[in-house]
């Protein structure tokens, strides 16, 4: 089987391309990647000694880059997207420009080179906000509702992934997946900047009062859960990927890194600004693709969280460079 990843040298596309080459060593796999700032390509330089792996630069927003990556694929699983909400703040035009226009892009070339399978990565926060008070979760049925940039825009590719399956025929899968977390994330995202502000000393940021509540899912669960949707998913169903039973504000996790690192929570937490239309609450039911597909996740919040304090602590030269352009990333931000 010969297989094209985008965005493979992101975290999750990195996470993703570990996993499969290790329980699949016969497949092919394809990486093909813009290496934004999002994406090192050094992830997977043990691979590169291999013959079944590959790695392609190039965009998807480039039609003929992309119609030529994708000859003699099989199967497609797109994980390339601009994913960082405080980014899609500052600048949203490339966010329409990969998230929509890229998908856009690979769909026209999967349809023309007959992909068995063209699987879409995308995420919770199409559907918005969900308050503190509700119990509700967010499922399958729930309407979409995006509120940044960064959401909208994969609502936008989710519609037209959709779309190719009716209007064309061709064979889509999606997994709509909650916060992930892990080994490979960049420090921009709110668990390895807390883990990575630690260990240089620094506070933790908070965002406005601390109470937003986000469904925190170890990256090898979801990676599972791809395997399991490509695997056995039915075409033209999405599926929804959630990792925790009981509701966790941003202020409690914060305190249960400060006690894996054992530093004391009245001197180590910071509130600042809060993000614009920063979303109250996510809570994702993963019922359907626990019941069609037998998936649930393996970890729990507390085994994770010390599986990534721990990655982090060992892979410092991994993280130097690109905690100094988060961080200056963020100071720009405040400027505005
Ligand atoms: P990431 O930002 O770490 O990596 C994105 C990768 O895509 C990078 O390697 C980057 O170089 C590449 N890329 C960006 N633009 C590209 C383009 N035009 N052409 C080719 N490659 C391009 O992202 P991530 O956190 O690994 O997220 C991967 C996918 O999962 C995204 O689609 C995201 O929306 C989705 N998702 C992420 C989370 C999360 O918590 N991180 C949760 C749910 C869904
Ligand atoms: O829900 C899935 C989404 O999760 C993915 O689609 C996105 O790609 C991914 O980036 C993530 O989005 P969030 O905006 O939820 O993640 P982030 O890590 O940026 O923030 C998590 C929460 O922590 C959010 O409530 C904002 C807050 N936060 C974040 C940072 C960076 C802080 O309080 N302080 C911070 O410094």
């Amino acid at each position: 089987m010969k297989i094209l990843i985008t965005g493979g040298a992101g975290f999750i596309g990195t996470n993703f391309i570990l996993y499969h080459h290790q329980h699949f060593p016969q497949d092919q796999i394809i990486n093909f990647d813009k290496l934004t700032y999002a994406g090192d390509k050094s992830n997977l330089k043990e691979l590169e000694k291999t013959s079944r792996y590959h790695f392609v630069l190039g965009d998807i927003a480039d039609r003929k880059m992309v119609d030529r990556v994708m000859r003699g694929v099989d199967l497609v699983v797109n994980f390339a997207a601009e994913s960082h909400v405080d980014r899609s703040i500052a600048n949203p035009r490339a966010f329409l420009e990969t998230n929509v226009l890229g998908t856009y892009c690979l769909l026209e070339a999967a349809l023309e080179n007959k992909v068995s399978r063209f699987h879409h990565i995308s995420t919770d926060e199409v559907f918005g906000a969900l308050s503190l008070a509700s119990k509700n979760k967010f499922s399958e049925q729930t309407k979409y509702d995006p509120s940044s940039p960064y959401s909208a825009s994969k609502a936008a590719s989710d519609h037209l992934v959709l779309s190719y399956y009716h209007t064309f025929g061709l064979p889509v899968t999606i997994t709509n997946c909650s916060n992930n977390y892990g080994p490979y994330q960049y420090p921009e995202k709110f668990i390895p900047r807390m883990i990575t502000n630690l260990l240089l000393g620094q506070k933790i940021p908070i965002y406005g009062d601390g109470k937003h509540v986000r469904d925190w899912l170890y990256v090898e669960d979801h990676v599972r859960a791809v395997e399991a949707v490509l695997a056995h998913g039915k075409p033209g169903e999405t599926y929804c990927v959630g990792g925790l039973k009981k509701d966790v504000n941003n202020l409690t996790l914060a305190k249960a890194i400060l006690k894996i690192m054992k530093k004391d929570p009245d001197k180590w937490l910071e509130f600042v600004s809060d993000r614009a239309g920063h979303d109250r609450r996510y809570a994702v039911s993963w019922q359907k693709i626990n019941q069609d597909l037998g998936w649930e996740p393996k970890y729990s919040l507390e085994e994770g969280l010390r599986a990534t304090v721990s990655w982090y602590q060992n892979n410092q030269t991994w993280w130097q460079n690109k905690k100094k352009e988060a961080e200056s990333f963020y100071q720009e931000l405040a400027k505005k």
